[in-house]
Order: structure tokens, then sequence, then C-alpha cells
């Protein structure tokens, strides 16, 4: 088992790369991270892989630059709107006079696996929803239980292959090779919410650059995950083309001065912005500033309002929202959200671990730093009960290879 963690958050706006060694169960000690602007990426999404790669291989050589040591393997957060979760149901026998081991969680998240995909879709991860043994329903935890059958209410999340296999390459090009592949919603709630949080019913919201990663847990499980391709980078093109800005003024405009909540501007005050055409900078209206910003905000909670509804989930969402990624510092965003879902909503930033530098306990780090929980979790998970996630893989490995023989 290595003791070093690497995790890539290929963002929209930003690549960040850190690594970490693992100290216990709980503890990480970052050694280096690096953050490079990102290029080559739309809504999530690898658009040109030269660009993305260089941003990439810049994020990767900073941190092994802070941490003074080089990385062959790194866990890589995805995101992006092609992918997908669809419900699926597996079923193994246990065996006689046995308890459920962790091979056998595995070998039924194996079964859940077989879903039919058209021929672009590849499966990311199989999240478990709940698992029964025998009678006895909606166990989140099934080891050490006896009986004849376990089965498994899980989520198969998915994506396009063309998108994976470009994020992957531009990767594998630095001599990377790939640990697991994360998506970036399940990452950022590794990162920001409560184990009572999610046992109540939560959806974290990753409001980033291009896109908007969405992920429900209810009873302490994956409910639901979706990504939006709406995110910051579409409040500062409305700004941009409402006052006629270039994108980078518009840009800083709304990081100093922008609001969601525009009913606590007072109408009086002025800001100044670079705009197209003229030499001098323009006096614009903070207000306006504020209503342009809050009306594609209250779009961009109409949306996430409607994907809670389309998840099938029609009880109680205790614990609300909690948003995090950079778009989630706009100032009055988290009011508005509050305003218009009823819901209990708070801000989150990564926590919660030990070894965790400064810089990194910031919103926009969420899905970086949950991917590191991520790896710590399976990892610690390989520790404790032998080499399961070695076995896992020699299985997915042959289920794949049977799956590639059966007809489409
Ligand atoms: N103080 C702030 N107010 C408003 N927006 C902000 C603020 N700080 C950062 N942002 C916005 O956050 C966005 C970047 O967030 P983040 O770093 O989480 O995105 P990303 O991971 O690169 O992109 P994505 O996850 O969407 O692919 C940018 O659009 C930026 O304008
Ligand atoms: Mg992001």
């Amino acid at each position: 088992m290595a003791d070093i963690i690497c995790a890539i958050d290929v963002g929209t706006t930003k690549v960040t790369t850190i690594i970490a060694e693992v100290i216990d169960a709980d503890t990480l000690h970052v050694l280096g991270f690096g953050s490079a602007p990102s290029d080559g990426m739309t809504k999530g999404v690898v658009t040109n892989v030269a660009a993305a790669t260089a941003a990439i291989g810049q994020a990767i050589e900073e941190a092994e630059h802070a941490a003074d040591r080089s990385i062959g393997r790194a866990y890589v957060g995805i995101a992006g709107s092609h992918i997908d979760a669809q419900p699926s149901r597996g079923a193994v026998p246990i065996g006689r006079n046995r308890v459920v081991t962790p091979d056998d969680v595995a070998r039924v998240k194996e079964a859940a696996r077989a879903v039919a995909l058209p021929h672009n879709r590849e499966i990311i991860h199989v999240v478990a929803r709940s698992f029964a043994v025998d009678e006895q329903e909606d166990l989140q935890d099934p080891l050490g239980m006896h009986g004849f059958r376990l089965s498994v209410d899980a989520q198969v999340v998915t994506g396009a292959t063309g998108a994976v296999r470009n994020l992957l390459s531009c990767v594998q090009t630095h001599g990377i090779e790939i640990e697991e592949l994360v998506l970036e919603p399940l990452a950022s709630g590794e990162a920001v919410l409560t184990d009572a949080e999610r046992d109540m019913g939560v959806v974290v919201v990753d409001i980033g650059g291009g896109t908007t990663d969405v992920a429900m847990f209810i009873k302490g499980s994956l409910w639901h995950t979706v990504v939006l391709d709406v995110g910051g980078q579409h409040l500062t093109h409305d700004l941009a083309v409402g006052l006629g800005a270039p994108f980078e003024a518009a840009e800083q405009l709304k990081i100093r001065y922008g609001s969601a909540m525009a009913d606590r501007i007072a109408p009086d005050q002025e800001v100044n912005v670079e705009v197209f055409g003229e030499s001098e900078p323009r006096v614009v209206s903070r207000l306006l500033v504020a209503e342009i910003l809050e009306a594609r905000a209250e779009e961009m909670i109409n949306l996430i309002l409607r994907e809670i509804k389309r998840s099938g989930y029609d009880g109680l969402i205790p614990a609300g929202l909690v948003l995090t990624g950079g778009t989630a510092r706009l100032a009055g965003l988290r009011d508005l959200a509050r305003q218009m879902t009823h819901l209990p909503v708070r801000i989150g930033a990564p926590a919660g671990f030990a070894g965790l530098p400064d810089e990194l306990r910031t919103p926009d780090n969420a899905t970086g730093v949950g991917m590191l929980r991520w790896a710590l979790k399976g990892q610690w998970v390989a520790v404790e009960h032998g080499d399961r996630r070695q076995q896992s893989s020699f299985m997915e490995r042959i289920m794949r290879w049977l799956q590639n023989l059966l007809p489409d």
C-alpha cells in the first residue's frame, strides 16, 4: 500500500495537484500542492488536449517541486454534463455458515455493474445506496452479518467514453498512472459534509467555474448525483455582455463588488469598470451588477431545485444545502439559496482532518481535498481487510472481459 496519495482536480478554471502522506485513518499530511490556470477545458471537460495537458503538467510540476518528490500515480477528478447515474441492483449468495465479508461486498457491487450501456459510455463508479441481507433491508454496512443472500441497491455512475479517455490521456502523458477516477461531486461531499448531515439528508452543491456538481445524500449514502453545465463563468459572462466589458474585467468586478442579493445594495453605490471602446473606465451602478448576477444565480438555484425533485426522493432534506466551489464565495449567494429553497444553507469549505494547510481550506479546493479523503478511506479499508482493492480490481477486469464477450 502506498502511503503517499496524489489528487489532481482538473477544473474548468484551474488545475490543482495535491500530494499528501497518509499518517493514519483520519490524518493526512500535505507535502505539497500546485495550482495552474486551466486551459483547454470547457464546462468541466477537455476540449483541447494539448492545452489541458500543459496546464495539468504545470500543476503537477509545482506540486512535485513543493513536496520535493515525484509522483507515479494519482486520483483524478471527473465532471461534466456527460456524467449520468442510474439505479441498479445486484445480488450474490453468501455461502453456508458464513458472514458477509468485504469480498462479498465487492462481489455484489460487481453484480450491480451489469447494466446495459451503449458503446460510447463507461462505468466510473458503483456506489451502494443500501444493502440487504436476506429479508433485512436498508443496511448501510452489511459486514459481519449472517445470511444466505446479499443484495445491493446501487447507483451506477457512467461517463461518455470520449470525455473519460481524453482526461486520462492528458494525465497519462505526464507518465502518471490513474489510481482511480473520482466523480467530483462525490469528492466535494467527502471534503465538506459531516456524517450527521449525510445521515439526515443533505445536498452538496459544488459551483465551480464551468460546472455545478450536485450530490444528494440520504441516510448516509449517495442517493443521486448530476453535473450541470453552469458555473461562475456564466455569471462573469453575463456581466461582460451586460456591461460591454472584457471577460477579465467582469471577473474582477464580480469577485470584488458582486452580490447575488440585489436588494442589499444601495441604489447610489457606483463602481468603475473597464469597457470596450472607451479609454477611461466607466462608472456603473453596483445595483445593476447585482441584478445581473442575481438573475443568473436564481436560474442556477432553480436548476438545482429541479434536480432535487427529479432525483425521485420526495422526503425531507433536513440538513439542506451545502454550497462549495469557488462560486460559493459570491456574496449573498447563500441567502438567495435559503430564500428560494426554504432549506438550511451553509457554505462548506474543506475541513475535518489535520495536516491540511490553510490555503487548501477554501471552497474552491473542496474537490481536490475531497479526493484525498476519498483515497484515504479506500486505502484504509484495504489495510483493514487485506487486499480488498486488488481483488476488486481483478474482479473488475474479469467482469469487463466477460461483458465484452456479450452481444449488446
Ligand atoms: N469571491 C468570489 N465571488 C464570486 N465568484 C468567485 C469568487 N472567487 C472565485 N469565484 C469564482 O469561482 C469560479 C472558480 O471556482 P472553482 O475553482 O471551484 O472552479 P473549477 O474547479 O476550476 O471549475 P469546475 O469545477 O466548474 O470545472 C470562477 O468562476 C470564479 O469567478
Ligand atoms: Mg471544480
